[in-house]
Parts: structure tokens; sequence; C-alpha cells
């Protein structure tokens, strides 16, 4: 029997009331046979379903707006315009930003960490300044503090965790001192669902002086985003995790941070005037965004916002929780199994393995069954390092999903280690 050593849920409010077979009837996709069984998306950790709104958003922009943005006088470039700075405007009030121009569009989270490298790293990081990151970060937001760090002569400094998938905040604040120049970790691990007391560790770098860059590519779509309270300087999250398309996505910066930065583009839009002896730049946002951005998934990703706003997220967070709850419960009494990442504070991931049986096997047996799990290194591998294991197979729960298609899951585990005994 695996066993599990602490709780790995906290209390959360009741979901009472939120009615989950009304939401699916939004999401199109939900309605898929697979290989014979209806559809159970359990990969919303790597990209989220999309509600019909958004589709049907996307298809007014190309039906009615398509047009470039800016550039034109003409009518529907101004409808254009209008829907992408109104997209802007939702981003603000959805991470309650003091202003929009300080949400810059990019293509989704790894995009936002390169502007911030290039922009702030490359112009204010110099030899021998250390940029502390995480044990638990997803690649892209390791791989591009060390290819500054190897271009600088900096040092990365990473914060250690527990065998529970918690960092260790006394290493944390012991990493930080006078040498400091940038911290950046996760608010959410995507290999282990750990939830980070963000707010607390942002305040240890200000001790400092330091901004602080947040990972939200698995939290927006899951927790209350207030940049302001967490006084972060830098925010990113992906579009597609958060039931909009695939090429959007935001990087949130304090407007003097921006201000300050280099471009990361040249191109096109993020000038103000060009002659062969100089370029001076664009006020914010267009100072970040050169060429003609991705107008119809950042249109989509202010319908998916609007989307949210429209259900009881409370409740949806609650849902979500207690499907986290009940899978961790069923997964736990099945033989040989273990689950990898037992937080206190977790939000709906559900990383496992199963003693001798590859994850990708399990991935391949629950497909087979119509289950969509991610197997592998869920692009975290120091993540995998930490604990011994080549890869996992991760379920990762929206509020869409049910208790029902978590019966599924444990049934299909269950005969995966059936399979293989
Ligand atoms: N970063 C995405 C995941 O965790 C792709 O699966």
């Amino acid at each position: 029997m695996a066993t599990i050593e602490k709780s790995v849920v906290t209390e959360t409010q009741n979901s009472k009331g939120f009615d989950v077979q009304r939401i699916r009837e939004d999401f199109p996709v939900l309605r898929q046979i697979v290989n014979g069984k209806p559809l159970v998306y359990l990969d919303n950790g790597a990209s989220s379903q999309v509600p019909q709104v958004v589709i049907d958003r996307g298809s007014i922009y190309l039906e009615d707006e398509h047009s470039n943005i800016h550039r034109g006088v003409h009518y529907l470039s101004q409808k254009a315009t209008t829907a992408y700075e109104g997209a802007r405007e939702k981003v603000k009030r959805f991470i309650n930003a003091r202003e929009a121009k300080e949400c810059i569009f990019v293509r989704g989270a790894t995009e936002g960490i390169n502007l911030v490298m290039h922009g702030y790293g490359r112009k204010f990081i110099a030899a021998g300044d250390e940029i502390v990151i995480s044990a638990m970060e997803h690649h892209a937001n390791i791989v591009p503090w060390q290819m500054l760090c190897e271009e600088k002569g900096a040092v990365l400094r990473v914060i250690p965790m527990n065998d529970a998938g918690e960092l260790l905040q006394d290493e944390y604040r012991a990493l930080l001192n006078e040498k400091t120049k940038f911290v950046a970790f996760t608010h959410v691990s995507n290999a282990l669902g750990t939830i980070n007391p963000v707010r607390q560790m942002i305040d240890e770098a200000h001790k400092y002086g330091v901004p602080v860059l947040i990972d939200g590519a698995q939290s927006a779509p899951h927790l209350p985003i207030d940049v302001q309270q967490l006084d972060c300087d830098f925010y990113v999250f992906s579009g597609h995790k958060m039931f909009a398309p695939t090429g959007s996505g935001i990087i949130y910066g304090k407007a003097d941070l921006l201000n300050k930065m280099n471009p990361f583009q040249g191109g096109g839009d993020m000038i103000r005037s060009v002659t062969f002896e100089k370029t001076t730049y664009a006020e914010l946002p267009n100072k970040f965004e050169a060429g003609t951005p991705a107008i119809a998934s950042q249109i989509g990703l202010g319908a998916a916002i609007d989307y949210l706003d429209s259900i009881d997220r409370v409740k949806a967070a609650a849902h979500e929780h207690e499907l986290l709850r009940y899978a961790t419960e069923r997964l736990q009494a099945i033989e040989r199994v273990r689950i990898i990442g037992t937080a206190r504070e977790k939000t709906g991931v559900l990383s496992f393995v199963i003693d001798d049986i590859h994850p990708h096997d399990i991935g391949t047996i629950l497909d087979q069954e119509g289950i969509a799990v991610r197997a592998g290194h869920h692009c975290a591998q120091p993540v995998m390092q930490r604990f011994n294991i080549p890869a996992t197979a991760r379920a990762s729960f929206a509020f869409y999903n049910t208790k029902e298609e978590v019966d599924v899951l444990a049934r299909t585990i269950e005969k995966v280690v059936e399979i293989f005994s």
C-alpha cells in the first residue's frame, strides 16, 4: 500500500452548488470519444481546454475584424486594435495591475521570462552577481538564467526543497545576500503541484532591494492573482493553460522597471523613430511588442478572462481541491503507487510513479482508455533528479473534471498495476 506522510491538501471553501455538468457543456472538446471511450482530460497542466465563448470570439475576430493593429487608420484596423487593447484591459483587471501598459503581451510564460532575462538581466546583471531560483522550476525558469550567468559570469543559486516538495525557507533566506541581484521562482510547481508562499518570499528578496519574477503559468488558471498585493516585480503566465488559445500570454512588470529595461526584440511597432544613425523606442507596452502580435490569440485570452469572471471561481477552486483530495485518496490506496509531491499547499496536480512501470507505459495504457495524462519529466528534470526518478505520470485537474473521471483514472491505474504484476 502506498503511504503518504502528511496531509497533501488544505481546507478550502465549499464547492457545493458548483454545477460541473453545466460547466462541461461550455467545453465542446470534452464531448469527444477517444479510443471508443469518453475523453477524460487530465492534462490541464500542459494545456487546458477552450470554452465555446472563446472559440466564438476567435471566429468573430477572423470573420469581422481581422486586420493588423495600430498601423492602420482604416475601420477594420481600428476594430482589431480596440479588441486587442480591450484584452489588455481585461488582463490588467484579472491580475490587478496598476496600469494596462504594465501588461505586455507575449506568446506564453517562456517568452515572458526570456523577455525579462534579455531586457533586465543583460542590462543589469554583471560578473559575480547572484541569481536565485528554486529547485522546482520548469526549464523555462532555469535555462534563460543559466544562459545569462554563462554570458555575464554571474552565479546561479538554487533554493532546495524537502521530500514533500516544499521549498526550504531557512535555506532561501540564507541564500540571499548583498550579491543577490535577481530572484525568480514559480508560484505553483507544474511537476508537484506545490503552492509556494510567494508573498513572504518576495518580501524576503525585497529586503535586499532585489526584483522578483514569479512564474504564474500553473497558478493563474487556479488561484486569484493580485500583483499589487503580492508586490512582485514581474509576473508571467500563458493563456493556453487558462482556457485561451496557444500563443497568448502576459508578462506583467512594474512600469518603472519596464521603462529602465532594454527592449527584447527590435522591429516594427516598438519604435518611436528610426534613422540609420539611431533608433528611439516607443512607450510601454509597445516597446516590448515588436512585429505583428498574436492578435486573435490575445483577444481570445481576453474572452477567457471574461469566461472566468462569469463563473464562481471560489467554488471552482474548491471543486478542483476536492478532486485533488479524492484522487490522492484513491491513488494512495493502490498498491505500488507512490505520489510525488505531497506538500501541504497544493493545486490540482497529482504526479505519481508505480514501482517498476515506466510512466510512458502508464500514459499509453491510460490513453487506450481515453484518459489524457502527461508522462515524462514535465520540463522539470531537476525535480526528477531530486526525487531520484526518471519521470512521473501526472494527472492535472481543471474545474470541468469530475469525481467520476477520477474513478475511471483510479480503476485504470489498478488495471495497469495488474497487467504488470
Ligand atoms: N509546462 C507544461 C507542463 O507542465 C507544458 O506540462
